[in-house]
């Protein structure tokens, strides 16, 4: 699958994408300072697991859409980062969304605004989904706004769940339903 933005890609995950991994999103800690999935740094064996993961087969329906993503004008779609929706529940059409830009280069820019944008519209057309979700730290400002600018809303939060830099932060619960994707869609 590949859904092409004018900045990005996503597209399927590839059995040569574990170095990428491994260098751009688990090597660098301005990436993701304070990691909320692993405590120690990466293996390569670590991360051949987590890519045979993501690419394992889904059932049908999935349970999982799991995108690797690239520069849109790169002719090798080399992987700069991940996304996807997970635990998707097919009775109450509902998802998790989740996203990692490898390159902290690439921050800033606009290509997550764009790579959620289109996950979403993946989610809402293609699945058939009426809500998506997410969770995001407190102190993590651009993934909240980025969110934000994609429609999502803030739906409540757990309050002082992570500890870093010396004190406590919230968790962050976001949420988008269909018809708040279409009507953002159509502000757009
Ligand atoms: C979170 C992430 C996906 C956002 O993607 P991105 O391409 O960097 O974000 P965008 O450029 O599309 O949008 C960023 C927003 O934050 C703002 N921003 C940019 N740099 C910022 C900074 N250092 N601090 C606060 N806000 C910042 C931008 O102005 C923009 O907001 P606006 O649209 O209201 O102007 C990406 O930064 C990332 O992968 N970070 C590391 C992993 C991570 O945090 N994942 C999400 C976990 S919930």
């Amino acid at each position: 699958m590949v859904l092409k933005g004018s900045q990005v890609a996503l597209r399927a995950y590839r059995a040569g994408d574990a170095p990428d991994i491994q260098a751009w999103v688990w090597g660098d800690p301005a990436v993701v300072p304070h990691p909320a999935f692993w405590d120690h740094p990466q293996s390569l064996a670590e991360t051949e697991a987590f890519l045979a993961a993501m690419m394992a087969p889904q059932p049908d329906p999935p349970l999982a859409v799991n995108l690797a993503m690239a520069l849109a004008d790169d002719p090798q779609a080399r992987y700069i980062g991940g996304c996807g929706l997970h635990a998707i529940d097919w009775r109450n059409r509902n998802a998790m969304l989740g996203i990692v830009i490898g390159r902290p280069d690439l921050h800033g820019r606009g290509l997550g605004t764009e790579a959620v944008t289109l996950l979403l519209g993946h989610a809402f057309d293609a699945l058939g989904l009426h809500q998506v979700g997410l969770t995001c730290f407190e102190y993590n400002e651009r993934g909240l706004r980025c969110y934000r600018r994609c429609g999502f809303r803030e739906e409540g939060r757990l309050r002082e769940r992570r500890f870093c830099d010396g004190r406590f932060w919230d968790e962050v619960r976001m949420g988008i339903t269909e018809g708040e994707y279409r009507s953002h869609a159509d502000g757009r």
